[in-house]
């Protein structure tokens, strides 16, 4: 994975020890490299360079402000879905003008403060989205810029509950519906049609899908600049997959897509958006463990690690590939094979099965590699387990960007009504 390697036996985020992070911060914890995440970033970045693009960094697949401000920094605009999210772009440092929200539910609340803001488009899914956002904008006296996110009925690989682009999926308005909700919008005072936008799944895994569902788009876009819609930008969501089986997965590069699309789009006069999530933040972290306990079974040999579904939760949702390194480059070819859990009481608590790893002692360290994206943020704290903290690593040095809340900090939440 890139930037993580072995060196004088001790497997590295950059040239950062793990056995270093896990003694000052403990485990299990998040460590995400600054130089992998800048590289990802770069890759589309450089890939869509001369075509006026807009990299909106999807923040749903890793939110850390640190990580946010790192990309802000590069030139990154993004991609949110709540409030929340646009809270965290603006205060690292992401320009409005490079946000576009997505998402089928906006509340009001949250459109307001995304008018207030001055953010360069709202991806809308739904007719009643419209007339809200239509009340909203009039209120405040302003036009909201609008794409309609459609749903060109693609079906899209990668795990069922991650594909969003067929007919019978919440996301989007249905291409064949799509005209009329234009007209609709465009009789809005408080609304300004701008653009298009597609997002059709995530870890999609060719290029197949994509530019049939971008043809499919771009149908549209002439269909309604015939109908007399300034259509001035085209959102292609995010959903390029990552390597997580180097042994069984083959991917698109950033630049196999660019290519794609430009060869498409090319004297369209559109300005294109791209939101990548996943192809940026997935390969540039791991989630660092320790082997708790080795328990050899009659069936099967566990390793019962202090990390869990609660910290990693791909595996139990999606029955997700996280390929398990040991910290400790493994010196003889003794191998053991075990099966991978964590502490959690449910069987669905179980990061792999059937993994050979070197023959491993409670008090080992592993890394679960491929887990910077929809690691860290999709993290709850079942079984009153603190959220899992993140560091970010650059050449030699490290930052703890999110700690790990003491037990105290959870309570103190929560209050006993007085009636009891
Ligand atoms: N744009 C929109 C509107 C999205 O809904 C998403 C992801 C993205 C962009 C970014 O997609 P990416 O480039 O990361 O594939 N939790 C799941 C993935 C859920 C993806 C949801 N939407 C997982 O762990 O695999």
């Amino acid at each position: 994975m890139q930037n993580f390697h072995y060196t004088n036996g001790q497997l590295c985020a950059e040239n950062v020890p793990l056995s270093r992070i896990a003694k000052a911060v403990g485990t299990p914890v998040y460590v995400y490299s600054a130089t992998a995440l800048a590289e990802n970033y770069q890759a589309f970045a450089n890939a869509c360079e001369g075509m006026g693009a807009l990299i909106a960094y999807s923040v749903k697949a890793n939110s850390n402000l640190a990580v946010l401000s790192l990309l802000a920094s590069l030139g990154a605009g993004a991609d949110v879905v709540s409030g929340g999210e646009l809270e965290r772009a603006l205060r690292a440092g992401i320009a409005p003008q490079k946000i576009v929200f997505s998402g089928v539910g906006k509340s009001r609340d949250e459109m307001h403060k995304a008018l207030k803001a001055g953010i360069y488009q709202f991806n809308i899914e739904s007719s009643p989205e419209l007339i809200a956002l239509n009340d909203v904008a009039c209120a405040l006296n302003t036009r909201a810029a609008i794409a309609l996110r459609i749903n060109p009925d693609v079906s899209a690989g990668g795990h069922e509950k991650i594909s969003t682009g067929k007919a019978e999926n919440k996301f989007g308005v249905n291409i064949d519906q799509a005209r009329d909700v234009y007209k609709q919008a465009d009789s809005m005072a408080g609304i300004e049609v701008t653009g298009v936008d597609i997002h059709i799944g995530s870890q999609i895994d060719s290029l197949a899908p994509f530019e049939t569902a971008l043809l499919k788009g771009l149908d549209l876009v002439r269909d309604l600049r015939r109908d007399g819609h300034n259509i001035l930008t085209f959102d292609m969501g995010g959903g390029l997959g990552i390597v997580y089986n180097q042994d069984e997965d083959t991917l698109p590069s950033a630049a196999d897509y660019m290519d794609m699309v430009s060869r498409h789009t090319k004297g369209l006069d559109l300005k294109m958006i791209f939101e990548p999530g996943r192809a940026i933040a997935g390969n540039a972290g791991v989630l660092l463990s320790c082997v708790r306990y080795v328990k050899h079974g009659t069936a099967r040999n566990f390793l019962i690690l202090d990390a869990a579904m609660n910290d990693l939760v791909r595996p139990a949702l999606y029955g997700a590939y996280h390929a398990i390194m040991p910290v400790k480059e493994p010196m003889s070819d003794q191998t053991e094979t075990y099966d991978i859990v964590g502490p959690v009481c449910e069987t669905g608590d179980t990061f792999a099965t059937h993994r050979r790893l070197s023959v491993m002692q409670s008090g080992d360290l592993v890394a679960m590699l491929s887990a910077g994206a929809y690691g860290a943020v999709q993290a709850g704290q079942y079984n009153t387990r603190p959220l899992v903290p993140e560091v970010l690593v650059k050449d030699d040095q490290f930052s703890v960007i999110r700690t790990r809340p003491d037990l105290e900090d959870i309570l103190k939440q929560e209050s006993v009504p007085d009636w009891i």
